[in-house]
């Protein structure tokens, strides 16, 4: 490293250890936020090396974190995106790629989803012409059941994909098992579980793809980004092709010849030996991130196990403060699981003598952050009144979602403090209204 480079990466420490001196935690002043990115030294300084590189494209630090993630996630492979939106899109879309032949999902064959849940794990589905199958959740864990999964199973299905809901991983060994017995394929969002495990494995590593997010609010953060996990070097050959424009070539950007056969193909009606880097085998997108996300990636890496740590801590210390409180249902991790938390989240229960949002305004009114259930019941959303869609079951602990439950937080820079003021608020505001 020069030293001019030194120098400024000196400074930099010297600029984020006077920038980020801990603030006093004052109640109800200062925001308990439910999520957020925690930005250390390493962080900055791994940032400001990657500008004073101008390495502004994907390139090594993007390869160096997708091996690395993959390997974490014990997988084959990873594939950095620019969002996790955007790895639930390349990953239900691969599955309906040619190259499948009669595996591939065509338009009008039917995925298995849950009701209550964020948006773009279903979006992708309808995005490739496909036809969302919705299921019930229980309360308290906010998965679906492999029972419910299994009833839903009809003659068009073809695919799985379901997120582990806010960190709590869903019955994915018995749901992985039903998919091999019915071939279909298993999409894991495990975008709100990094380092969740049931039975002892990760969450993740079941399905035929796994897709994860970066942003801030997740376990760890590049800003925006996402990724797609496999062991199927097949799959992961389309997600590249369909991130990466849609072409046939897996040269790195800046590589020439790595196939070395590079002006050897004949695709198409193309002319042989037609440069095979612009040899377009997809109808793709460009959906990479750049190698500042994986240079902030990496510095979050090495802390991820603290963090989820920290995440599992916190969420243990709101549950036995709340244990007990009348009129709250708690939450509850899915049996053989150990969660690698995202938030905690609370449903109102009908007998309680106040209301959610009642709740939610009070301690909103303490600067204590609330979210809710991501979307509760899509369904009842007006993007997706109008579109295909089946319904198997009822619907009614999602409609339960929409009305009665939210969440706050647990992420790591949450102190004992905090977490010791957002339980004795909910107790106070509980107490007053008994
Ligand atoms: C379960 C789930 N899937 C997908 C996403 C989308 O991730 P991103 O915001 O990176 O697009 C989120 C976002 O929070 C999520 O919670």
């Amino acid at each position: 490293m020069s030293d001019r480079k030194e120098l400024v990466l000196d400074e930099v420490r010297r600029y984020h250890r006077e920038a980020s001196v801990p603030r006093e935690f004052v109640p109800g002043t200062t925001e308990i936020w439910p999520s957020g990115a925690v930005l250390e030294e390493a962080d900055r300084v791994a940032l400001v090396e990657a500008a004073l590189d101008l390495r502004i494209a994907a390139g090594t630090s993007s390869r160096k974190f997708e091996s690395a993630f993959a390997r974490r996630l014990k997988r084959r492979k990873a594939h950095l995106t620019n969002s996790g939106s955007s790895a639930n899109l390349l990953a239900v879309s691969a599955l309906t790629s040619h190259v499948l032949g009669e595996r591939r999902l065509r338009p009008g064959d039917e995925v298995i989803t849950v009701a209550a849940g964020f948006p773009t794990t279903v979006n992708p589905i309808l995005q490739n012409g496909l036809v969302p199958v919705f299921v019930d959740v229980d309360l308290r864990t906010y998965n679906t059941t492999a029972d419910r999964v299994a009833q839903a199973i009809g003659p068009k299905t073809r695919a799985i994909i379901i997120a582990h809901a806010l960190g709590n991983p869903f019955e994915v060994a018995e749901i992985a098992q039903l998919a091999v017995d019915h071939e279909l394929f298993l999409i894991e969002d495990n975008c709100d579980a990094v380092g969740a495990t049931y039975d002892g494995r990760l969450t993740g590593s079941f399905g035929d793809m796994a897709t994860v997010s970066f942003y801030p609010a997740h376990h760890l953060t590049m800003g925006e980004g996402g990724c797609v996990l496999t062991s199927d070097l097949g799959l992961a050959r389309i997600v590249e092709s369909l991130r990466d424009w849609g072409r046939d070539c897996w040269c790195e950007p800046g590589e020439n010849d790595r196939c070395l056969k590079r002006f050897k193909y004949q695709m198409g009606t193309l002319p042989a030996g037609y440069d095979h880097k612009y040899i377009f085998s997809h109808v793709g997108y460009n959906l990479k991130a750049t190698d500042i996300q994986a240079a902030l990636g990496l510095t979050q890496l090495a802390k991820l196990d603290d963090f989820i740590e920290a995440r599992r801590r916190n969420w243990r210390r709101l549950r036995e403060g709340l244990d007990g409180v009348p009129g709250l249902l708690l939450p509850e991790a899915t049996p053989r699981s150990e969660p690698s938390w995202f938030g905690f989240a609370i449903t109102v229960t009908p007998d309680a003598r106040f209301s959610r949002a009642e709740l939610g305004d009070f301690l909103e009114g303490r600067k204590i952050g609330t979210r809710r259930l991501f979307a509760g019941n899509l369904t009842r959303h007006p993007a997706y009144v109008d579109q295909p869609h089946r319904v198997v079951g009822d619907l009614t602990n999602s409609d339960i979602i929409t009305e009665q439950t939210f969440w706050i937080g647990v992420y790591p820079a949450l102190t004992d403090e905090m977490i010791d003021y957002m339980t004795s608020s909910i107790k106070e505001f509980v107490a007053a209204r008994g």
